[in-house]
């Protein structure tokens, strides 16, 4: 993971945004559908003015279904087209054709008018590091294996995807660098594993985690690791650590092993499908 986003990085990541959206139509953000809006940076809207736009809730197989149906709603409202996806094993992918049909509509027409026809919609796919970028445009791209080449003077040492008669993939996606508004934000992307484990306090993260699920979960935990989440949170770790016999070779309870078990845990649906913010 590469997750020290320090201004160097910024810069040139917004500058190669910059200059591939000028060669498209359309842009399709990914998100993690356990984190809408801490895994997406808002200066997308800026960059992407004048553009079409689909956002993927990723990863939905990962999130709570009941928010992931919210969430949907709630970027509709704001505009945006939207579909639920899982980049992964392909669910949901199907149905994202007709959307950008609809989100490039105006496009269409006016190319129409003007007596351009079936000229593709031409799109590139955007997010912060780890929202399912590479594996999105591979599974979705899986039929279709065509690459357009270069396109002398428009797209000159830009690789597209030819995807079908109507729509071509920039084959590179457009990386986004995350933003740490608050410690908030910080704390999802930790807790979904988009930053580095080695620079974070395992032990803590898990607290932070247990304090969350046993709040807005309650039972999950219980339901799991067999524990009573009435007790204080490290009192849960050190359950889930005798629950699942994380012992040091001195017989004391080895908590931070346990720590690492739960995010894992975690990260991996183990615990069940989860969201970790919710609308407003
Ligand atoms: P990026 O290009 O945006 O950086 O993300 P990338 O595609 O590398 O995906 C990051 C991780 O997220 C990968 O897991 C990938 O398999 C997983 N992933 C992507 N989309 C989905 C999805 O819809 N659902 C689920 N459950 N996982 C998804 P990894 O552990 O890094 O690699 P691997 O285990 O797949 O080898």
């Amino acid at each position: 993971m590469h997750f020290q986003w320090y201004p160097g990085h910024m810069t040139k990541a917004r500058r190669m945004m910059q200059e591939d959206i000028k060669l498209i139509d359309l842009i399709i953000e990914l998100v993690d559908a356990r984190v809408p809006l801490s895994s997406r940076n808002p200066d997308i809207d800026q960059l992407g003015q004048n553009k079409s736009r689909l956002i993927l809730l990723n990863k939905s197989d990962l999130a709570d279904e009941k928010y992931n149906k919210q969430w949907s709603q709630y970027f509709k409202e704001k505009g945006y087209f939207v579909a639920s996806v899982n980049a992964r094993n392909g669910d949901g992918l199907k149905s994202i054709n007709s959307v950008i049909q609809q989100a490039c509509k105006e496009k269409i027409e006016r190319d129409r008018k003007r007596g351009i026809l079936n000229r593709p919609v031409r799109a590139m796919v955007a997010g912060i590091p780890n929202v399912g970028k590479s594996t999105f445009i591979n599974s979705y791209a899986k039929k279709a294996c065509t690459k357009t080449g270069n396109k002398p003077g428009v797209t000159k040492g830009k690789q597209w995807i030819r995807l079908n008669k109507s729509l071509e993939l920039l084959d590179t996606p457009g990386i986004l660098w995350p933003k740490f508004e608050d410690q908030a934000v910080g704390l999802r992307l930790a807790f979904i594993g988009s930053m580095k484990d080695e620079l974070l306090n395992t032990e803590e993260l898990a607290l932070e985690l247990i304090g969350f699920l046993v709040k807005q979960y309650s039972g999950v935990l219980s339901a799991r690791y067999g524990l009573d989440e009435q007790e204080d949170r490290f009192g849960v770790l050190k359950d889930i650590a005798e629950n699942r016999h994380c012992i040091q070779s001195g017989g004391k309870l080895d908590t931070e092993k346990a720590a690492n078990m739960l995010l894992d845990e975690f990260r991996n649906g183990k615990l069940g499908r989860l969201t970790l913010e919710f609308p407003e």
